[in-house]
């Protein structure tokens, strides 16, 4: 939440800061504001996305080639110009951006006030820049930023730039993500990488309690007592073309589009075909000495990956004969969970950077599990805390709606199941003496997982037409985009779909929709059908299951008695609940724990669809951002 980009160098920052914003602008856009120092400091802010800046800044002079600028998701104080950062002293002199909070802010401002400092912004990140201020008195930038940092709480990425100091930039990290930029004589600072990539490919990765402090010639790492920090510069992967929209309205739009590549990225080199087993550099480090002897899988994530984690949960517990429970991150970290000797937990974030994801991979690790990331952004702060993990490589995800991350978190954890089937103890057999694993057809796992990307292609050509928009998707859009609600029903690997079926359209079309596990339905729900509420019903056969097909065909009989309209997500040839429905959207057979990739692209983009129609912007839906790195 909240993107920061700072620049010193040779060059103009104006541009600079503005193109590094625009790149950031998916984190939030309520507002947006730039500082710039040249003898002087310039800068402006202004309410709305970085267009309305750009606009406030066209007849303007910004000269300089030092200066910060920032992108807020509002958390203090409602957005409007004031509020928008950098936010300056008393005096002028310095500015400063901030993402996180500042938990102690109402004391410590009470203090300031008393001592003369006049406040004019409601946020909590005003105190920091009056922290700085009045430390700044017989120090220079960087000292009066340690001592200011360690008299506040809460979470912060930050970074302060003094007129006084025309030649220094600092920063520094606690709790929220900063990435540092090299390349000779310019360096740069962001919230992600996204923001740098035009620029360096060289980049350092701050830890908690780090901070930078930059001048033309350098850079210096410290922790905020100013001891010096040795850090490895690392290269990213990832090239420009990836974080533009390459022709498509919309990001959104683009990364649904990209699934077949994403999904066969995250499976490139670590399954192959006929082989029986599965190469993760996770499971080969020491981690793998403790595996074996895993008894329980804790499964840990926010929103559309906690969707995946329920996918894996159903499957792993299935497989391996151990207790998988998955849980909501923010819940977990605050119930004071208990954890077994042996467990093994597995937190998943796209962004490696959910602060409530973050703080429960902390507290398993203090209460002694084994830790294992499913993580999509390299050198995320998640990634960097967990023992091992799966990388998805599924490329930047710029969307706020979550789209090819979770068919790769899907992917990937279907992979490490296979990992962890071979390598799991399997000398102790379960209380029915039954074997604790018994034996899967991993061929056939490994076989249907590599055709899943054509898979794939199939359905996103069979049921979306980007240029005649004739798909039987842009039909269900067209009659249904002015419902108010909208009812998801699944059961099984297919529940967690009707959760982010209506996720999905909850978030950018802000139609209210509710996913439920169709069996629950009877317990509630039903109460809401009649012949207004549109009813999805996941129901592809199950030739795993068969029963759980039967169920979920007179859970529509109970939908379809009531007049509900039934749009049915159902495999190639489905006669049976095909018949009691409007739509019906057919997907290609596979294995049951992937149906749930497949089933939910249509429902990507049934969302993206309305919401394009009803005139949202899927990209940046009204008070959303991308990570969400407060809590
Ligand atoms: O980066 P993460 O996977 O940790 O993010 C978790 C959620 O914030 C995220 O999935 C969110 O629910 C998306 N907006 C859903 O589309």
């Amino acid at each position: 939440m909240c993107g920061i980009v700072g620049y010193i160098g040779t060059k103009e920052a104006k541009p600079i800061l503005l193109g590094g914003l625009k790149r950031l602008e998916y984190r939030g856009y309520d507002s947006a504001g730039i500082a710039v120092i040249d003898q002087a400091m310039s800068q402006v802010k202004s309410i709305g996305k970085i267009s309305s800046l750009e606009k406030k800044m066209a007849n303007q002079e910004f000269p300089g080639s030092l200066g910060i600028a920032h992108t807020r998701w509002a958390t203090h104080g409602q957005p409007s110009d004031i509020n928008a950062h950098p936010h300056i002293d008393c005096q002028g002199i310095i500015a400063l951006v901030h993402n996180g909070i500042i938990e102690n802010y109402q004391s410590l401002r009470q203090l300031l006030m008393q001592e003369g400092h006049e406040f004019v912004s409601e946020t909590d990140t005003e105190v920091l820049v009056h922290l700085i201020e009045k430390h700044y008195e017989g120090n220079n930038l960087e000292q009066a930023v340690q001592r200011a940092l360690l008299q506040s709480q809460g979470a912060y990425g930050i970074v302060v730039v003094s007129s006084s100091e025309p030649n220094k930039l600092v920063a520094a990290r606690n709790g929220s993500p900063l990435v540092l930029g090299i390349k000779k004589g310019e360096y740069f600072v962001a919230s992600d990488v996204a923001a740098l990539l035009p620029y360096t490919r060289q980049v350092i990765y701050l830890n908690d309690g780090e901070m930078v402090t930059m001048d033309r010639d350098g850079y210096k790492v410290t922790n905020l007592f100013n001891q010096k920090i040795d850090k490895e510069i690392e290269k990213i992967k990832w090239d420009l073309a990836m974080i533009e929209k390459g022709g498509f309205p919309h990001f959104m739009l683009k990364e649904i589009y990209e699934q077949p590549q994403a999904i066969s990225n995250t499976l490139s080199g670590r399954v192959k075909g006929g082989q029986n087993i599965v190469h993760l550099r996770s499971l080969d480090g020491d981690i793998i000495k403790k595996l074996p002897h895993i008894n329980s899988i804790k499964i840990l994530a926010c929103g559309t990956s906690w969707h995946a984690g329920l996918v894996a949960a159903f499957l792993m517990e299935k497989v391996l004969r151990i207790p998988v429970t998955c849980e909501q991150a923010s819940e977990f970290r605050y119930r004071s969970p208990v954890i077994q000797p042996g467990t093994l937990a597995i937190s998943i974030s796209q962004s490696g950077e959910t602060a409530d994801t973050k703080g429960a991979v902390e507290l398993v690790k203090e209460l002694g599990a084994y830790n294992l990331g499913i993580v999509n952004v390299v050198g995320s702060t998640i990634a960097r805390l967990v023992d091992g993990g799966v990388y998805l490589h599924a490329g930047p995800e710029i969307g706020v709606a979550s789209t090819k991350a979770f068919s790769c978190q899907v992917t990937a954890l279907s992979i490490l199941n296979l990992g962890l089937s071979k390598i799991l103890d399997r000398s102790q057999p379960l209380p029915s003496g039954k074997p604790r694993v018994p034996d899967i057809d991993f061929k056939k796992i490994v076989d249907e997982l590599l055709i899943l990307p054509e898979k794939v292609e199939q359905v996103l050509k069979g049921v979306y037409d980007i240029k005649s928009k004739r798909g039987i998707v842009h039909k269900i859009a067209e009659e249904l985009q002015d419902k108010n609600n909208f009812l998801y029903l699944g059961r099984g690997y297919n529940y967690p779909i009707a959760l982010e079926g209506a996720l999905k359209l909850k978030e950018i079309s802000y139609i209210h929709a509710e996913g439920y596990s169709a069996a629950e339905m009877k317990h509630g729900p039903i109460a809401l059908i009649d012949k207004e509420m549109p009813v999805v019903i996941i129901a592809p056969s199950d030739s795993e299951e068969p029963i759980s097909y039967d169920k979920i065909a007179s859970n529509a009989e109970v939908v379809r008695a009531r007049g509900g309209r039934i749009i049915a997500i159902v495999n190639e040839g489905d006669k049976i609940i095909s018949n009691m429905a409007e739509w019906v959207i057919e997907i290609p057979n596979t294995l049951a724990h992937l149906v749930p990739i497949l089933a939910t692209i249509p429902l990507q983009l049934l969302a993206y669809e309305i919401a394009v129609l009803r005139g949202n912007d899927p990209d940046m839906p009204r008070n959303l951002a991308k990570s969400v790195t407060v809590e």
